[in-house]
């Protein structure tokens, strides 16, 4: 579903991303670990379109959309959640998903109450607001909700795309550990067939959610497989997991 082949990016001299080749397959959940600076946000804005790689090439759906503007890519079904804020903070959550189902199912010309009340927009907001556990919440105003609710809203307006991949970066930065472990409960619930990439910096949850782990190190991918498998693993101890628990 997503691919890269041998993704390279510079930063002047400096390499961020080196050589690095995934596959993901439909449905798949992959987990990308690494310490800061490793290059994981960087490898997202070369999946999305917002950095052009200096070498490699990034498929999706098997079409080859390296050279693809960031929209032709979403267009295409590629979503994020953005870390920095991308709400309406003035608008209700209701409204919120509601404009962003509009804009994906091109009703969205005529921005005003009438695209909301679509039959069509309607339906994606309700199957999205109980898919993100915001039903109860759609008529606060999203400068009213707590910042759990905001993030938990964030996935939302990035599900109202109708996306085939949907990229995270620590979509739970910021949220205490109780919220965070009921994010992670609605992550696992969203549908099997949406594939999921997410950067995590809590290994419990990176475990709990993944099918598969990455783990980029300067940019490198030194680990590639099985949740299981990386637990375990001596190189990623050394360079990950030691740094961890001795923090
Ligand atoms: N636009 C840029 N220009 C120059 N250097 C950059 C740019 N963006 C990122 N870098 C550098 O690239 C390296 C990787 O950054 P990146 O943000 O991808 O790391 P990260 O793995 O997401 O880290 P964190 O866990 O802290 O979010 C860092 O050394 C960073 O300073
Ligand atoms: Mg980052």
């Amino acid at each position: 579903m997503l691919e890269t082949r041998n993704l390279n990016k510079s930063f002047g001299a400096v390499p961020v991303t080196r050589d690095v080749s995934l596959t993901l397959e439909r449905g798949e959940r992959r987990v990308i670990l690494g310490p800061n600076g490793a290059g994981k946000t960087t490898l997202f804005n070369l999946l999305v379109g917002e950095l052009r790689p200096c070498g490699g090439s990034v498929h999706l759906a098997g079409e080859d959309v390296t050279t693809l503007p960031v929209a032709r890519r979403a267009r295409r079904g590629l979503s994020r959640s953005y870390q920095k804020n991308t709400l309406f903070d003035g608008l209700t959550v209701e409204e919120n998903l509601g404009l962003a189902a509009a804009v994906a199912t091109g009703h969205a010309s005529r921005l005003g109450g009438d695209s909301l009340a679509r039959p069509e927009v309607r339906e994606i907001v309700a199957e999205v607001a109980d898919q993100v556990n915001l039903t109860a919440h759609l008529h606060a105003r999203v400068n009213e909700v707590s910042y759990g609710i905001r993030r938990q809203l964030e996935v939302g307006v990035a599900l109202a795309t109708r996306p085939l991949v949907l990229l995270m970066d620590e979509p739970t930065s910021g949220i205490g550990p109780e919220m965070s472990k009921g994010f992670h409960d609605m992550l696992k619930d969203l549908p099997r067939d949406l594939t999921l990439l997410i950067i995590e910096h809590d290994m419990d949850i990176a475990f709990d959610v993944a099918d598969t782990i990455t783990v980029l190190n300067y940019g490198e991918v030194v680990f590639d497989g099985l949740p299981e498998a990386a637990r375990g693993s001596k190189l990623l101890k050394d360079i990950y997991l030691g740094a961890w628990e001795d923090a």
